[in-house]
């Protein structure tokens, strides 16, 4: 009865579609997720090249890291500038702010172009990886 339990438990959340996440104004202020975001996770996240490349446009607190991109803002402040809802909707599609943004969508899975077949259907980053970004930027406190 248990292992039932916890099979439902951890299959579940991975068959149900992505949930359409809510915008209101420029914010989603609902979390997507009952955990809370780890800050410590979501700072990997950021500055991984493998995940979230955001270094790849974005400079940051991140002394460790030689190479950072300068073709957008410093994530420094980040946390100061935005509230965790409209962090929230950046990460999750920025394009819902303004339709020219070249930053990628990361929780969206839908209309996407020139996706690798690997990658197919899937979100960049899933709904739990969003919540540690978003708790890692609102540390960044000018
Ligand atoms: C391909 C380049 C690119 C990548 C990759 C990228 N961004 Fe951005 N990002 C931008 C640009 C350009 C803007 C400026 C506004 C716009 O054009 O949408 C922006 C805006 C933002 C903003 C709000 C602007 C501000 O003033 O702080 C945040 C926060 C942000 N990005 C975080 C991230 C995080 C976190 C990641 C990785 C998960 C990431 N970005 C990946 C290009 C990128």
């Amino acid at each position: 009865m248990r292992e039932w339990l916890a099979c439902v438990v951890l299959v579940v959340p991975l068959l149900a579609p992505l949930p359409a996440v809510a915008a209101a104004g420029d914010a989603i202020e609902q979390p997507l997720t009952a955990t809370p975001g780890d800050a410590a996770r979501g700072r990997a996240i950021v500055a991984s090249r493998q995940q979230g490349l955001c270094l790849l446009c974005h400079r940051g607190p991140f002394p460790e890291e030689r190479f950072q991109g300068n073709i957008a803002t410093d994530l420094a402040g980040a946390g100061s500038r935005w509230s965790a809802g409209q962090l929230r909707l950046r990460i999750v599609d920025s394009r819902r702010v303004d339709p020219d943004s070249v930053m990628p969508p990361f929780h969206r899975s839908d209309n996407l172009q020139r996706v690798g077949r690997a990658w197919q259907g899937k979100p960049v980053l899933d709904a739990q990886q969003v919540e540690d970004v978003v708790a890692f930027l609102l540390t960044l406190k000018d």
